[in-house]
């Protein structure tokens, strides 16, 4: 018996991976978080599975389940949105399973963040512009943030911001950021990125909030930082036709002219 953590994606059914569909077809139960795992993936379930949403469920509940499970020898298919990664909650089951002796393995699944990046048609890592991603967050009821975790301090970088939870206190991260990227610094929010009703919210960071429409709350991405505006920056050295390179020496000097066609 295992427990098969499993990213269930950002929202569109089939950007579920090929393992996590197979392991949840596997599974005689399946527990899932909440409205952000899309009811198409929990069709993947096999006839008579036992399905469980935990959102109205508290820790103890959620291992109560699955304890039952490990008394009965089935398999657990748990699913949480996006990647497990970042903010599943994750690291709080495999610690008690841990604890427990109760075998489990992670399949990872599509980032909000990356379908939100795919919705926009972005590169957040433009050559001359941003070579950094920042996945964070504002603190909010549940969760403080470490002290030396400040919104500033990643701003300070001018890196592609990724700010996830935080939509309803986007006015108090338009204040912080804009010191460090200026006005016209592009925005983009991406409300329920690959979901069928998806919402695109281009701006800058002086008219972001003036843009955001009614309706746009919770399952938001907000997006800051020149790579944004996906002009203005450089090309990369790769497939430059002058750039040297293992797959492509450019003289017989080249250092790379040595390597067989099986050199990694
Ligand atoms: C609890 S976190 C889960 C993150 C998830 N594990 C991931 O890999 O993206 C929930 C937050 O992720 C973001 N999020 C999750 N799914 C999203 C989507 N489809 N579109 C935009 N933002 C999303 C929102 O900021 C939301 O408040």
């Amino acid at each position: 018996m295992s427990v098969h953590f499993i990213g269930a994606g950002p929202g569109a059914a089939d950007l579920l991976t090929l393992r996590g569909r197979d392991l949840i077809a596997s599974c005689p139960v399946c527990l899932y978080a909440g409205s952000l795992v899309p009811r198409e993936v929990l069709a993947h379930c096999p006839p008579g599975a036992r399905i469980v949403n935990t959102a109205p469920l508290d820790l103890d509940a959620i291992m109560a389940e699955i304890t039952s499970a490990h008394g009965a020898g089935h398999d657990v298919a748990r699913l949480h949105s996006g990647d497990l990664s970042l903010w599943s909650a994750m690291g709080e089951q495999l610690r008690r399973l841990r604890s427990l002796g109760i075998p489990y393995t992670v399949t990872p699944g599509v980032p909000s963040f990356a379908a939100a990046a795919a919705a926009l048609g972005a590169e957040l890592t433009l050559p001359g512009l941003a070579q950094s991603v920042v996945l964070t967050r504002t603190p909010g009821r549940a969760s403080a943030m470490p002290e030396h975790e400040r919104l500033a301090s990643f701003a300070a970088t001018r890196a592609t911001l990724a700010l996830h939870l935080s939509i309803q206190n986007l006015g108090r991260v338009v204040a912080e950021v804009t010191p460090h990227y200026g006005p016209d610094c592009p925005v983009a929010i991406v409300w329920r990125a690959s979901w069928p009703d998806q919402r695109i919210i281009r701006a800058t960071l002086a008219s972001v909030e003036a843009t955001l429409p009614e309706g746009i709350a919770r399952t938001a991405l907000i997006l800051i930082g020149p790579a944004l505006a996906g002009e203005g920056f450089d090309e990369s050295c790769l497939y430059a036709a002058d750039y040297d390179r293992r797959y492509r020496p450019q003289s017989a000097e080249s250092p790379w002219s040595e390597w067989s066609e099986h050199d990694d």
